[in-house]
């Protein structure tokens, strides 16, 4: 680039402004305003409750090491607000993470990723824009998204330059703050022209103040967000596969952990991501993977898209599995039963229940007329709004502690990996069960042969039951 051309492009400012205050925006902004203590980052949101919770000391989502990294920020170079209008004008540099759920409505319901948000703040950022802006996508977005943004932001602008980048979000709730400090990859799509690649220089700049030069990978902005779309479909995949071989291994006698670690002994396939569950939940895996399937249907690609809803289909059965696997073991029926659910969140270390494969379980439980009791470190709060009317009616119970949620039930099951059930005194809790007392172990987390010879008819996933019936 020569001199001539270096000076018509476009200044931006210093000010970092995040449109999202959610699970991927409050840590993101946190992580950067940490490492790059000359950026001014501000997190606006619509909901005020929210913006409230980062500027108080009961942060709205838990996430370990969340805490630490806001507190030593907040008020020096980080800023959580409700004025979007006056965060567009004030910054040059704008993430955009609101949400884009499955669409529930008109064309594409359950399918298609719900855009309503994410258009209004393109154009939000249209009416208030007074300087050049770089807008980055880091929603999960459908491919083609920036051109739909770009197309937006280029429909008024007068003098004003847009330039948009793809930098989509790998973090994994309950290790957000590991992931942004040490990613695998951070990936940073864009267009080609000078401009586009000034701006994105600019990006790169940023996250090279902590992340290896090798692992910022830039590509073109629709290689960007198909990758992410892509890698959650992978992940979700494995998923799937390893409970479809659950299943098998619970017909053949065959042990899915050994199974899981034959398989990741190959480099090629690798030991992670093969834990068999009740099913994967989440924000992105479900919303991810019909989004993908959405864009096969749209572009006639049907075969592929019968492939990837596999994954969903698989995840669906997997849940309704564990539940009639429950059924079948209680006698066939959970009527006036008490069924205490170890782990509401969808995942260990997080608060979010968000498509959480407990949500199903307790559904499919109540639906059998039995009562539900629930315990969670992090997740009561949504366990709690999830079912205020069966809290209400008295068919749901919420119980902090776990020795209390499992006193005079029938069976637990475990539905979130939380390392602290590994801990429990089982034997207590076995005392205080109605007999006989099933174990349902979701996660394979507990020492089942342990828990057989105190008494407990044991049900893992994946494998052999260790119960009298079992024995044979
Ligand atoms: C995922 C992706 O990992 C992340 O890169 C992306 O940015 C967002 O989506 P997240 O949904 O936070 O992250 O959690 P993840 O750790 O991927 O787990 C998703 C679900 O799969 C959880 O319900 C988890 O319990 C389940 N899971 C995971 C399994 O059932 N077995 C496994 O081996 C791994
Ligand atoms: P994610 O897991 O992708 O971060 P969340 O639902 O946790 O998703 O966060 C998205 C945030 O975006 C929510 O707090 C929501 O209030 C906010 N949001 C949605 N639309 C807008 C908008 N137009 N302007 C500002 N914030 C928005």
């Amino acid at each position: 680039m020569n001199e001539d051309e270096k000076m018509s492009l476009p200044a931006y400012n210093k000010n970092i402004l995040c449109i999202g205050a959610g699970y991927v925006g409050g840590p993101t902004m946190a992580v950067i305003a940490d490492k790059c203590p000359d950026y001014r980052v501000t997190v606006v949101d619509i909901n005020e409750e929210r913006i409230a919770a980062w500027n108080s000391d009961e942060l709205p989502i838990y996430e370990p090491g969340l805490d630490e990294v806001v507190k030593r920020n907040r008020g020096r170079n980080l800023f959580f607000s409700t004025d979007i209008a006056g965060g567009i004008k004030s910054c040059d540099i704008i993430f955009v993470s609101v949400n884009t759920p499955t669409k529930t409505y008109g064309e594409g319901a359950g399918m298609a990723a719900d855009l309503r948000f994410w258009e209004k703040t393109a154009r939000q950022i249209l009416e208030h824009a007074k300087s050049h802006k770089i807008v980055i996508e880091k929603s999960t977005l459908p491919v083609r998204t920036a051109q739909a943004m770009a197309r937006i932001l280029q429909s008024g602008a007068d003098g004003i330059s847009f330039e948009i980048l793809s930098n989509p979000e790998f973090l994994a709730e309950g290790s957000a703050i590991s992931d942004l400090e040490y990613p695998d990859r951070v990936l940073i799509g864009s267009g080609s022209t000078e401009k586009a690649l000034h701006a994105r220089d600019i990006l790169v700049d940023i996250y090279a103040r902590w992340v290896p030069r090798e692992r910022i990978i830039t590509l073109g902005i629709w290689s960007s967000e198909l990758s992410k779309l892509a890698a959650n479909a992978f992940l979700a995949q494995r998923i799937s596969s390893i409970n479809a071989i659950s299943a098998l291994c619970e017909k053949t006698g065959a042990d899915v952990t050994e199974v899981a670690m034959a398989i990741g002994l190959d480099s090629r396939i690798g030991p992670k991501f093969l834990n068999a569950s009740i099913g994967f939940g989440g924000s992105c895996f479900k919303k991810d993977i019909l989004n993908l399937v959405y864009l096969y249907r749209f572009y006639g690609l049907h075969e592929c898209a019968d492939y990837w809803e596999a994954v969903v289909k698989i995840n669906e059965y997997q849940k309704r599995r564990f539940l009639l696997n429950m059924l079948k073991a209680m006698f066939n029926t959970l009527a006036e039963k008490r069924i205490c659910l170890f782990g509401f969140a969808f995942k260990a270390f997080t608060s979010d229940i968000r498509e959480s494969p407990a949500i199903t379980v307790a559904r499919g439980i109540l639906e059998e007329r039995a009562q539900v009791v629930i315990t969670d470190p992090k997740a009561l709060a949504g366990a709690r709004q999830e079912f205020a009317a069966e809290i209400e009616r008295g068919e749901v119970t919420l119980a902090k502690d776990p020795y209390e949620a499992a006193y005079g039930c029938d069976a637990i099951a475990i539905l979130t990996e939380w390392p602290l059930y590994r801990e429990l005194d089982y034997r207590e809790i076995y005392r205080n069960m109605r007999k006989p007392a099933f174990i349902f172990d979701g996660r394979n987390i507990l020492d089942h042969s342990k828990l057989r010879e105190m008494g407990f008819h044991v049900y893992p996933l994946g494998k052999p039951p260790l119960t009298d019936s079992g024995k044979d």
